[in-house]
């Protein structure tokens, strides 16, 4: 799939620039060819000598050398692949790509090329979340620049969050994704996401715990296989992966009507807390505290959207997945709401308080199948919606 393909891989200066030794190793394997660039602040992480010796390749370092040589100038080098890569992609790389720096070769070169651009991107959470850096991803989006990860996880630094480097074969499969080659591409999956508001009154509203932490990864991971995501959120605390078409939505009747416009889709998978009613008799006006006591408040159901997403006689997707969260007899649970609400498959979760799961940064999951149960091993949210991005390619294959 990747054989012959020749790659220009940007190492910058993180710790995740190890994980850059390991990507060369899975992408001469694959038959790439990978010319290595490495940052100054890289060359502080790992040695010319590794990086050379694993892509079988000079390492360039210098700008002036490159150009005083006459075997390749930097415009050459920079066009020189069928992608660029930048692993890791750093806050200060981003900045200098989003501004359109050129003060040394590894930026010079993102300037002058004229090839598709990946990043995958590798810093502390709270750089990450920085309105700066934000503000350089969207810029860098808008150009065109695909992007992998940050997954969440406990960094190097000792904090917690997003902003650890996606893994190398993650950055593999989106480098396949980038060729046109993911196991998802010319799929079309909607994905929805975080909670809804019911509004009470024009300032109040009904709502639920939900971080969308897990639609959110998941979105992530489907695009990383090539997929072409609609993302149908409500107002969620994580915000939305890269890459991905957001839809925001407040309400559940909203949600509804955003996924059914966005069919057809290869595959849906419900991952919102749709909250399961909406006030009947909700204020046009803010409600005001006065002598007529305390008001009353109507409660009329939500439509389940996954339930008659995956009822339609037209236009139902493939593979419709749903969510269970479940606080005891997960397995017989899961399978009876599987069987009720007419879906393909269930991802069951057990959100008991032991767990810790609810709100965490991991996940405990049984995905229920028309084949059975299969029990997964604990692990982060990032890896969950990896491995199910791996099984929907599977059976949508
Ligand atoms: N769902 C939906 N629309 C709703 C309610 C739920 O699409 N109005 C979806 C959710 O996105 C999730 C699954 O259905 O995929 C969860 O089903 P639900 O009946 O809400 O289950 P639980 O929240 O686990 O609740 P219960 O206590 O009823 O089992």
């Amino acid at each position: 799939m990747l054989s012959g393909k020749r790659v220009l891989l940007i190492i910058g200066g993180g710790i995740a620039a190890y994980k850059a030794l390991d990507l060369i190793r899975r992408l001469k394997e694959r038959g790439v060819a990978v010319t290595p660039v490495l940052t100054r602040a890289g060359g502080e992480f790992v040695t010319p000598l590794s990086v050379s010796a694993l892509a079988g390749e000079k390492v360039h370092q210098q700008l002036f050398d490159l150009t005083a040589e006459a075997e390749m100038g930097h415009i050459e080098l920079s066009r020189s692949a069928d992608l660029v890569v930048v692993a890791p992609a750093t806050a200060d790389l981003m900045a200098k790509i989003a501004g359109g720096h050129a003060d040394d070769l590894a930026s010079t070169l993102l300037l002058a090329t004229d090839t598709a651009v990946l990043i995958a991107p590798a810093m502390n959470v709270r750089m990450w979340q920085h309105a700066a850096t934000q503000r350089n991803l969207a810029t860098l989006t808008g150009d065109g620049i695909a992007v992998v990860g940050p997954n969440d996880g406990d960094m190097a630094c000792g904090e917690y969050g997003p902003g650890r480097m996606a893994e190398p074969l993650e950055i593999v499969a989106a480098i396949e994704a980038a060729f046109g080659a993911g196991p998802l591409s010319g799929k079309h999956v909607i994905v929805t996401s975080g909670p809804t508001h019911e509004p009470i009154d024009p300032v109040r509203y009904i709502a639920n715990r939900s971080s969308g932490a897990q639609g959110a990864a998941l979105a992530g991971a489907l695009t990383a296989l090539g997929a072409r995501v609609s993302f149908v959120t409500g107002p969620a605390t994580v915000p939305p992966p890269p890459g991905v078409e957001v839809i925001a939505v407040e309400t559940a009747r909203e949600m509804q009507a955003v996924v059914e416009a966005a069919l057809p889709a290869d595959a849906a998978i419900f991952a919102a807390a749709v909250a399961d009613w909406h006030v009947a008799n909700a204020g046009a006006q803010k409600i005001k505290k006065g002598k007529d006591g305390l008001p009353e408040i109507a409660l009329k159901e939500n439509p389940d959207i996954l339930a008659a997403i995956a009822g339609r006689s037209e236009n139902r997707p493939n593979l419709v997945i749903g969510f269970a969260a479940e606080t005891e007899n997960v397995a017989e649970h899961a399978a009876a709401k599987r069987a009720r609400k007419g879906c393909d498959w269930i991802v069951a979760n057990d959100v008991s308080p032991e767990t810790g799961i609810m709100g965490g940064a991991e996940n405990k999951v049984l995905l229920i199948t028309g084949d059975g149960a299969e029990d997964w091993p604990r692990m982060s949210k990032a890896e969950v919606a990896a491995r199910l991005a791996q099984r929907i390619a599977a059976a949508l294959a």
